[in-house]
């Protein structure tokens, strides 16, 4: 690994497992990601060792922290009791237990929302705002963190609010990738966001929201779009920041 890493971040998602050595002083990628295609059935083994595949490509000493981001609530020596996009043998499983085997070293696992989060708190778009910020991503599923003056509350799982009687689970209608299946327009699909943030905002009350997950880089197309009173900022670490963030976790945990 680079040595202007200082830690090794993970992101799985529902379509890529993405990973890269991070830079902490500045927030960054010290090297640039490998992407490596989700595998059809993605169950803990065909996942893990993906993630081996990427700790040999990067070659990740084992003195380096190692965190990631994982697409469930996670509670650190508990088994996962819920899974939307994987595959559900996952349920049941300690994630952090499949994952440190398969790293042959002690890994740090977190909610992939929560590292997103946690990353433009400590580098982005919500560095230093004081109240309560949600950060939200927007790709296969709706992901969601909650922090307030700086301190995340974890595991929450805002994505599957429901919206009303006929919307029973909020990522399955608004999010990015429903907008592919059913090849939404920008605008007919903020008009969805609009019903989604304006329901946050509602019960939560917060002082900002930040969107991330990839379609953020089209922010200009359809945040504009977004009708709601609390103010909206793209992530600034876009795509980056669950691995960032899951570095920048694991880094404070083995610290
Ligand atoms: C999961 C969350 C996750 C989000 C984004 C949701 O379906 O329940 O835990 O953060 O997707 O991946």
């Amino acid at each position: 690994m680079i040595e202007t890493a200082q830690a090794f971040g993970i992101d799985i998602g529902g379509s890529g497992i993405k990973a890269a050595p991070v830079n902490l002083e500045k927030g960054e990628f010290a090297e640039p990601r490998l992407k490596i295609l989700t595998p059809e059935v993605s169950t803990p083994d065909a996942v893990a060792k993906i993630v081996r595949q990427q700790l040999d490509h990067f070659e990740v000493p084992e003195s380096a922290p190692v965190g990631i981001a994982f697409p469930a609530p996670i509670k650190p020596g508990q088994p996962l009791d819920f899974m939307a996009n994987l595959d559900q043998s996952w349920v049941g499983v300690d994630v952090t237990e499949v994952f440190s085997e398969a790293a042959g070293r002690p890994v740090t696992v977190v909610n992939d929302a929560d590292a997103a989060g946690l990353a433009e708190q400590q580098f982005g778009a919500a560095k230093g705002k004081e109240g309560l910020v949600i950060a939200t991503t927007l790709g296969t599923g709706i992901g969601t963190a909650l922090i307030i003056d700086g301190v995340l509350v974890p595991n929450t799982e805002l994505g599957h609010l429901i919206l009303n009687t006929k919307h029973l689970d909020a990522e399955k209608y608004a999010a990015s990738s429903i907008k592919e299946q059913e090849d939404l327009s920008y605008k007919k699909w903020a008009k969805r966001l609009t019903k989604y943030y304006g329901l946050l905002e509602k019960y939560f009350n917060p002082d900002l929201f930040v969107i991330g997950g990839g379609v953020s880089r089209k922010s200009d197309k359809f945040i504009p779009f977004i009708d709601v009173k609390t103010p909206i900022v793209p992530a600034e670490l876009r795509n980056e920041a669950g691995i960032v963030g899951a570095a920048y976790y694991a880094s404070t945990r083995q610290a």
